[in-house]
């Protein structure tokens, strides 16, 4: 027997209802959304580290990571920053308001591949919406994965996005470090200092059997990147995601084009050893 979701067309958005906004910085909201139709979440099928297109009737749409891991049932999140047209519309939605989702779109983070590993998640400000969905999925599935260290940074304290989990609900999984910095020194906080790519190299974790994931600006990822090198990380075990504008989705459009590669259905999930193969402009 077909599902809805099995018959229905890859463009097709489906009505969605705020269900829970969480504030986590002055720019970012995270969004907890459930399907008016509780079958297509059943058979949306997403994978970490997925996008979505986000949608409000006569104002746009936007891709956006789902942040949530698919093992966490019954809803999406989203988390979304606050930048232009659509997302300062859905920054104004309350609990109860209505979008539209379409998707889920694009490749996914390897995590069958780095089953028996041990995980280096290195993120930067909004960086961690996307990575956040294959930590959690990691973290569910914990006697699958080996040691797991996360380190986050933002600007400062404030802009620290998931707090609940990077302070608290991280930290108590077994063998799970998270490890966080913020640029510059402020009153009331006595962590660590300085940016994520020096904290990487002063961390200097242990890279035997470790495949390292890494999303935030790209100035930090372009850092992040050397310090992997200089720690003897293979291109093809350094994973990262890219984001750029996108249309369609499903690789029709030419929007999101560079070289052989479309990001939305060939990415926004490359390792280094693929980025590396895209035109230099890149
Ligand atoms: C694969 C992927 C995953 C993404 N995940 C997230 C996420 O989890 N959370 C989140 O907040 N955002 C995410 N984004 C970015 C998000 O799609 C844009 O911020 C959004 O489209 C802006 O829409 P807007 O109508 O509010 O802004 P607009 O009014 O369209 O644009 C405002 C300004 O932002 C620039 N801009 C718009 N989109 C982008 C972009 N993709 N990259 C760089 N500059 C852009 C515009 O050129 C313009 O200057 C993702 C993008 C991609 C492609
Ligand atoms: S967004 Fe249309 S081809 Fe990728």
């Amino acid at each position: 027997m077909c599902s809805t979701r099995e018959v229905a067309h890859p463009l097709l958005p489906y009505p969605a209802t705020v269900t829970k906004i969480i504030d986590e910085t002055p720019d970012v909201k995270t969004f907890q959304v459930v399907f008016d139709d509780p079958a297509i979440l059943e058979n949306f099928g997403n994978k970490p580290g997925q996008c979505a297109m986000l949608s409000i009737l006569g104002v746009g749409e936007a891709m956006i990571s789902i942040t949530s891991s698919p093992t966490r049932k019954g809803m999406l999140e989203f988390s979304i920053k606050k930048i232009g047209r659509l997302t300062s519309v859905i920054h104004e939605l309350d609990v109860g308001d209505k979008l539209a989702i379409r998707g889920p779109y694009g490749n996914h983070f390897p995590f069958d591949m780095m089953k028996g590993k041990n995980c280096l998640f290195i993120a930067g400000g909004i960086g961690l919406a996307p990575l956040r969905s294959l930590i959690d999925y990691v973290l569910d599935n914990r006697d699958d994965y080996g040691r797991v260290d996360i380190i986050y940074g933002a600007r400062s304290y404030a802009d620290l996005c998931f707090k609940y989990d990077i302070f608290d609900r991280w930290p108590k999984v077994k063998d799970t470090n998270v490890y966080v910095t913020i640029d510059r020194e402020e009153e009331g906080w006595d962590g660590h200092v300085g940016f994520v790519p020096s904290y990487l190299e002063e961390l200097n974790p242990p890279s035997e059997d470790t495949i390292p994931v890494t999303c935030g600006p790209p100035i930090m990822i372009k850092f992040v990147l050397q310090g992997l090198d200089k720690m003897g990380y293979k291109d093809e075990d350094i994973i990262t995601t890219l984001e750029m504008n996108m249309r369609c989705g499903i690789g029709k459009c030419g929007r999101c084009n560079i070289g052989e590669k479309y990001i939305c259905v060939d990415g926004p999930v490359f390792n280094l050893a693929q980025i590396k193969q895209l035109p230099p402009e890149f």
